[in-house]
């Protein structure tokens, strides 16, 4: 069944109250109150959360009040872990923001990673105080929660500005692989963009960030071919079906007037096997002899220079979404994408959006992951027992050391100030490569 248009925004614009829209948790890291911004997004500081200190930063934008503050921690070598809770098995965005902003009036520009529970996730580097950065990732739920994990600071203070979690509808960014694999964002372009501005909630029901093909940075959408212009529309767009862009990104494209589009980008922790998906839609008006079709070449990629898009063919009309792509393509780190009209074509190729995310293997957790929680569980009240995640991957609870085994156990405890003098924990005697327990 197909939902028109109209009823799609009513739904959107009654589902919008001031309350927080559903399937979404929005974590303002460091804030102090509840609050809505500009997009109509509410905010929920992390007051419960237990570690860290909360701290100004110099970026002032009422509009983008979580930013106003970050949560950042102490230069120790504990990991800090938010839990966030999940339904187990449905798909969602969970995207972790970072503006540094001068939090601690250092310029000490910070670096660290973070992960996903078990799985690396990312190395967050700020190169500017007053840019977001931004992670992403989509994930089936593999469990009730997941936890976010700051670690390996090598330079500055670890900090975080947001956590957020989006529930998808549906089918979208369903995979055959998902039950193994998380797909980490390296790239979601809205081409023929009006400004600079990224279009999110609640342009995109589902809060996905898409950003501007006129933001420039350095080998990212360059060598763009000759005669690309860009195109727009006001017209409604056909857009319920797969990953559901939003109507407004599909309302603008860049074509290739001269017959060629070409972009170059470097995709960051590519080279990598990936899930990349282009969004077209017509939205010009052919005329009844015209055609817009193209040949897509991936000098990267499978040989499939047999296949030709027609977008308005493909879509069963005009201002409708069109999806090619592929759910397993093996990238390198510097990827390009060219199309070719063909011969018998009377306009050049056309792109309104494209993502691509990169394939990383879940790590479900190590060996002693299910003791050592049994041991935390009894121990709810103390701060040793918090540092959440795993207890020995990427990096170990600071508390103990894991073998470097690829699913490591637990080799030593510093049980010293851990309050369980006169009796052993039950748990400790299934830790079957402990060796050393210290202070005990
Ligand atoms: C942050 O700024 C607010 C006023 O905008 C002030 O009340 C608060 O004390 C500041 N917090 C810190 C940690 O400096
Ligand atoms: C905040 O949003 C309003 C309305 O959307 C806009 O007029 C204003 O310029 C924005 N302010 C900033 C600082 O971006
Ligand atoms: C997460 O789930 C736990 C256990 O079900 C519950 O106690 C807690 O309140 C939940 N937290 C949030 C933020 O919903
Ligand atoms: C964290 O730091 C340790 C020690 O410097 C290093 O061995 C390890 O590879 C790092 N882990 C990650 C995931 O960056
Ligand atoms: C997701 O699906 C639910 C139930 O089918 C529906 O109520 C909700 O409006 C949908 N959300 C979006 C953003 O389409
Ligand atoms: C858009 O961003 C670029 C840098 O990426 C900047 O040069 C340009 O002035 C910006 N344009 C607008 C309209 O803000
Ligand atoms: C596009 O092609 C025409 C004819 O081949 C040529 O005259 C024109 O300079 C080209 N435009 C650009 C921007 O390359
Ligand atoms: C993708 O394809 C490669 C090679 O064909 C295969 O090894 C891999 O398991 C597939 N799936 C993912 C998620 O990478
Ligand atoms: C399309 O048809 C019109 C009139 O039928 C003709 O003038 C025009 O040249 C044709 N255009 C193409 C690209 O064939
Ligand atoms: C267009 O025609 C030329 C010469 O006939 C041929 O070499 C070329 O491969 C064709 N291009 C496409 C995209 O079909
Ligand atoms: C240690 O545990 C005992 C009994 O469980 C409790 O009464 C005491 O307060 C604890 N001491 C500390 C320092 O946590």
């Amino acid at each position: 069944m197909e939902i028109s248009y109209p009823l799609i925004i009513l739904v959107i614009l009654l589902t919008m109250t001031k309350a927080q829209v559903p399937g979404f948790v929005n974590i303002d890291c460091g804030g102090t109150s509840t609050h809505t911004v500009d997009i109509r997004l509410q905010w929920t500081p992390d007051t419960d959360f237990p570690f860290g200190q909360r701290a100004n930063t110099s970026f002032r934008n009422n509009n983008k009040t979580q930013y106003n503050t970050v949560r950042f921690f102490p230069a120790d070598d504990r990991k800090y872990c938010y839990t966030l809770n999940t339904t187990t098995r449905l798909r969602y965005l969970v995207r972790a923001t970072f503006l540094y902003g001068n939090f601690d009036n250092t310029n000490d520009y910070p670096k660290f990673v973070i992960s996903l529970g078990a799985t690396y996730w990312d190395t967050i580097i700020i190169k500017d105080a007053a840019t977001p950065v931004l992670s992403e990732t989509v994930v089936l739920a593999p469990s009730p929660s997941l936890t976010v994990c700051l670690f390996n600071a090598s330079s500055g203070l670890r900090f975080i500005s947001t956590i957020e979690l989006r529930q998808f509808n549906g089918s979208m960014y369903y995979t055959l692989f998902e039950d193994q694999y998380f797909m980490f964002m390296a790239a979601r372009v809205n081409f023929g963009a009006h400004g600079n501005a990224s279009i999110r909630y609640p342009d995109d029901p589902f809060d996905r960030i898409w950003e501007s093909d006129a933001v420039k940075r350095p080998n990212y959408l360059v060598d763009v071919a000759p005669g690309t212009a860009k195109i727009s529309t006001t017209k409604p767009i056909y857009v319920n079906r797969g990953e559901n862009p939003p109507v407004k990104v599909m309302q603008t494209a860049v074509v290739g007037n001269n017959g060629t589009l070409t972009y170059r980008m470097n995709l960051d922790n590519f080279p990598g096997n990936a899930w990349a998906f282009t969004y077209m839609a017509e939205i010009e008006n052919l005329g009844p002899n015209e055609t817009r079709q193209f040949k897509v070449v991936l000098p990267w990629g499978p040989p499939i220079n047999d296949a030709i898009v027609n977008v308005q063919e493909n879509a069963n009309g005009n201002y409708r979404l069109y999806e090619p792509g592929f759910y397993n393509v093996s990238l390198p780190f510097i990827a390009s994408l060219d199309f070719r009209q063909t011969n018998d074509s009377s306009r050049g190729p056309i792109l309104n959006a494209f993502e691509v995310f990169k394939y990383v293997l879940i790590n479900f957790g190590s060996a002693d992951a299910t003791a050592m929680a049994g041991i935390v569980a009894s121990n709810p009240q103390a701060i040793w027992a918090q540092e959440g995640g795993d207890p020995c991957l990427p990096v170990s609870w600071s508390w103990i050391q894991c073998n470097s085994d690829s699913n490591p156990a637990i080799i030593s405890i510093d049980l010293s100030g851990k309050n369980l003098t006169g009796h052993i924990p039950q748990e400790l005697t299934s830790l079957t490569a402990l060796v050393e327990m210290r202070n005990f």
